[in-house]
């Protein structure tokens, strides 16, 4: 898909929020913005059941609904606040739906893929592989998981998501429930999708200035 239809597709996302109360519509902008999401969206099958995990105000599955008439979205998160205010962009829009769920706890319904973007870091390691194997209960041999997440490493492009991290959980929008961030290395990060049953490549997001990488899992026979 050309790159103009998918940042159309982010501008559309974005505009469903333009009746929500100021501080989220001021985070969604600045997740748009930030986060790259259409990068993490072209990995995304265009056809079928999509879930996204730890979805937060819902602007990734916004985006994915956005980019492809032929998706159904189901956006998840533990945070009825954030929840609510996803629902109130939906706006008539059948295919796209949110709930409010623990995904540590509960699997997700089956789909074709599943979507985390920016969760994994708030969850310590064994919740971590409970998500992953949740997702894995929910999908057929073969089918995706796309991941974005933040590897540690010894560089400055790690001190700076770190850094990132501890400002936004700081002001108040992200909230995990912790006190630390679980960034796990690229080695302990490709362990922990084969044990939960995937097999893993990863996507380096060379543009943004941290360890973000996109995690292309395919779920095992
Ligand atoms: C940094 S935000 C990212 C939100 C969204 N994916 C995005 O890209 O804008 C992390 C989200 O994970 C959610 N989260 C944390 N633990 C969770 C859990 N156990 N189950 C579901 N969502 C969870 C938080 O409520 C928060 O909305």
């Amino acid at each position: 898909m050309p790159g103009s239809t998918v940042s159309g597709a982010l501008n559309r996302a974005v505009h469903h929020y333009r009746r929500t109360p100021l501080v989220a519509r001021l985070f969604v902008h600045g997740r748009a913005f930030l986060s790259d999401l259409a990068f993490v969206e072209r990995y995304v099958p265009r056809h079928g059941f999509i879930v996204d995990l730890g979805c937060g105000h819902g602007l990734f599955a916004n985006v994915l609904a956005e980019a492809s008439a032929s998706r159904r979205v189901l956006g998840i998160d533990v945070d009825e606040r954030k929840i609510g205010i996803a629902r109130a962009t939906v706006q008539g829009r059948p295919e796209l739906r949110f709930e409010v769920s623990d995904a540590i706890a509960t699997p997700p319904p089956r789909c074709d893929a599943v979507t985390i973007v920016d969760v994994l870091y708030l969850l310590p390691f064994e919740a971590q592989e409970r998500v992953l194997r949740n997702a894995a209960a929910a999908l057929l041999e073969g089918r995706p998981l796309i991941v974005k997440a933040q590897e540690r490493a010894l560089s400055p492009r790690f001190a700076l998501t770190y850094a990132q991290e501890l400002v936004t959980v700081g002001l108040g929008f992200t909230r995990g429930g912790r006190s630390r961030f679980f960034f796990p290395t690229r080695e302990d990060a490709l362990a922990m999708f084969e044990r939960a049953g995937f097999a893993v490549d990863v996507v380096e997001m060379r543009r943004r200035p941290y360890t973000d990488v996109v995690y292309l899992a395919r779920r095992k026979p």
